[in-house]
């Protein structure tokens, strides 16, 4: 969700640095910094916001001999975007700048405040470079002190530091966060999170594996493995194309955020599980006393991934729940009673439909809540209460990871309102958060299955029309399933609740309605298996997605077995935002850009 650049080398530190950071500004831009040593001495510098802000603070800043550094840009996880909480991060004369979250920072930090040490952020990247200090005191070979460092950290990382005692010299680590070293004839040796900051600067790059560190200097690439092992650079050549290089060699950014689901749902679920609650220490419990009624509000994809939430906050949590969709419920004179807990879900947090009907819900004294993907957007800063969804920046004007990452909050905000109202049992809860855990393993793209869409999509670029269908909370997500294909091929498409059908849309099946049938294993299965069988009866072209094989079917994409139907949710969930993507591209269109529409909403 950050970036990381670090250069060492005689050219200009700084320009080299800063266009690195341009370039990876996409991944977070609420804070960026860097720290360079030249002369055996530091200069460092951070602005809050925009890029810009740190180019316009160094203009008067010359790097022009050998110096190392390093540099981040920020999309604020623990702590607020503010300047102390930007990276670098200082020790007494040691820099890091880290990407991912430490687990157990909270206790090194205490180990390291008993020991007298003064933590200057509230981010948990400080313990690193603390750590790190403390460690090299104690061994005095920087080395040594960093690859003992590596060993205490638990979580995602990857991580750069610099130190005033080795002025030659970088230390990195990467550990379930990208990096890649680039190196050429002259000597450099360039860092980054992405490989788009090294175009045109490095010959050949080197991608770290999970549980590679080591350091760099001007003669030097030392990297050891996982397993404490000397290894050698696995160098390959850098694409030169920028844009396909941010887009990771994916064909578009939709493509891209899909194949992320997983590992930003990681990222949600970081430091929010334990093994019989959820966590959600950016929330005080009181905002849930008095409360007997939750309304969820929102637009597009957030407005399904609500009308989720309703589904399982009615089933475990036990509270009610109603969904409105914004630019309804603004101009309909709805009661607002005391004891309702009034939620925005927002991608970028600044639709203003959903901005507007948060500010009715403030003026009608009700407690608010937004579930947000961006740090101090509008809505972050209006609603009482905020919980942030993790899921990066996301590109694709057609919303995927935000929609998986709101769908994964949510179910955690289920259980932790659970917890609280006594509605499930330790035992359920504990198997549902043992579910949550798997999520991350449900999102992942096999090429199987991408391959198969492929083939398969050629089949659905006619017709009068596609039905999503679904039953339970499979409605939702036939309805997002149905938004997102409609965004991207302009084909004509309806969710629908399968159980439905016959009240109406029934009529128009023939070989040239296309039923995208969702039947989840775990869910109602018989039920929805009929009303599919009621459609293909009637002729209406069938694909069906199940782990189940179904024989009714015209066409079948076998998800993976699952052991609960929210796995089986997740799995799908894939498989839709593919099949729009495939049909898409085969149709020609442009996915990232769909005509007519915007990636932020901000007029009514
Ligand atoms: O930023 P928001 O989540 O508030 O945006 C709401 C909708 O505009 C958005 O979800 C839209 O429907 C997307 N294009 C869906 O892919």
């Amino acid at each position: 969700m950050c970036g990381i650049v670090g250069y060492l080398g005689d050219k200009n530190t700084k320009e080299i640095l800063l266009s690195g950071l341009k370039e990876l500004e996409y991944r977070g831009y609420d804070s960026a910094g860097i720290a360079v040593l030249q002369d055996g001495e530091f200069s460092i510098y951070k602005a809050v916001g925009k890029l810009v802000n740190l180019e316009e603070k160094t203009k008067e800043f010359i790097t022009d001999k050998f110096a190392v550094g390093i540099g981040h840009t920020r999309w604020a996880t623990h702590g607020k975007p503010t300047e102390l909480n930007a990276h670098p991060h200082l020790g007494e004369s040691s820099y890091v700048v880290h990407n991912g979250i430490i687990e157990n920072y909270a206790e090194l930090k205490q180990k390291l405040q008993e020991d007298g040490v003064k933590f200057l952020s509230q981010t948990d990247t400080e313990v690193i470079v603390h750590q790190f200090e403390k460690n090299l005191l104690a061994c005095e070979d920087g080395f040594k002190a960093f690859s003992k460092t590596i060993s205490e950290l638990e979580g995602a990382y990857a991580t750069l530091i610099v130190t005033a005692s080795l002025p030659d010299t970088i230390f990195f680590a990467k550990h379930g966060s990208p990096m890649l070293v680039g190196v050429n004839d002259e000597d450099e040796k360039f860092f980054a999170s992405s490989d788009s900051p090294l175009i045109g600067l490095a010959k050949e790059v080197n991608y770290f594996e999970d549980g590679d560190y080591g350091y760099v200097t001007k003669d030097e690439l030392v990297i050891y493995n996982k397993n404490a092992e000397k290894t050698k650079p696995n160098f390959s050549q850098l694409s030169t194309d920028k844009l396909s290089a941010q887009k990771d060699g994916y064909r578009f950014f939709m493509e891209k955020e899909i194949y992320e689901q997983s590992d930003v749902i990681a990222d949600t679920l970081i430091g929010r599980l334990s093994d019989e609650e959820i966590v959600f220490d950016e929330i005080d419990k009181n905002l849930f006393d008095g409360i007997n009624e939750i309304k969820l509000c929102a637009c597009g994809t957030s407005y399904h991934s609500a009308l989720s939430a309703s589904y399982m906050f009615e089933r475990y949590s036990k509270i009610r729940c109603s969904v409105e969709i914004a630019s309804e419920f603004r101009y309909r004179s709805p009661i607002m009673a005391k004891d309702t807990l009034f939620v925005v879900i927002s991608q970028s947090g600044e639709t203003a439909d959903t901005l507007e009907t948060l500010k009715m819900a403030k003026r009608a004294n009700l407690k608010t809540l937004v579930i947000c993907n961006v740090d101090n957007s509008s809505m972050v800063r209006e609603a009482d209460a905020c919980i942030l969804t993790r899921a990066g920046i996301e590109k694709g004007v057609a919303s995927t990871k935000a929609f998986a990452t709101q769908v994964t909050v949510f179910w955690m905000l289920s259980l932790y309102v659970a917890k609280l109202r006594d509605s499930l049992t330790t035992d359920e809860l504990k198997y549902q958060i043992h579910l949550l855990r798997e999520t991350p393993v449900a999102t992942k793209v096999s090429d199987e299955i991408h391959e198969k869409i492929k083939r398969l999509s050629k089949r659905y670029l006619h017709g009068h029309g596609f039905f999503f269908i679904g039953r339970d909370i499979f409605f939702p997500l036939a309805l997002e399933g149905a938004l997102k294909l409609k965004e991207i091929s302009y084909l004509h498409a309806e969710g629908y609740p399968s159980g439905e059908m016959k009240h109406g849309p029934i009529a128009l099946a023939d070989p040239e309605l296309f039923t995208i049938a969702l039947l989840p294993e775990h869910l109602l299965y018989e039920k929805s298996k009929n009303n599919v069988e009621e459609l293909s009866a009637r002729d209406s072209t069938i694909c069906a997605i199940s782990a189940k094989e179904f024989d009714k079917a015209d066409d079948f994409i076998k998800i993976n077995p699952c052991k609960d139907y929210m796995l089986e949710f997740f799995e799908m969930m894939i498989v839709v935002q593919l099949l729009s993507l495939e049909i898409s591209i085969r149709l020609g269109n442009d996915v990232d850009m769909p005509r007519n529409l915007a990636k932020s909403v901000t007029v009514e």
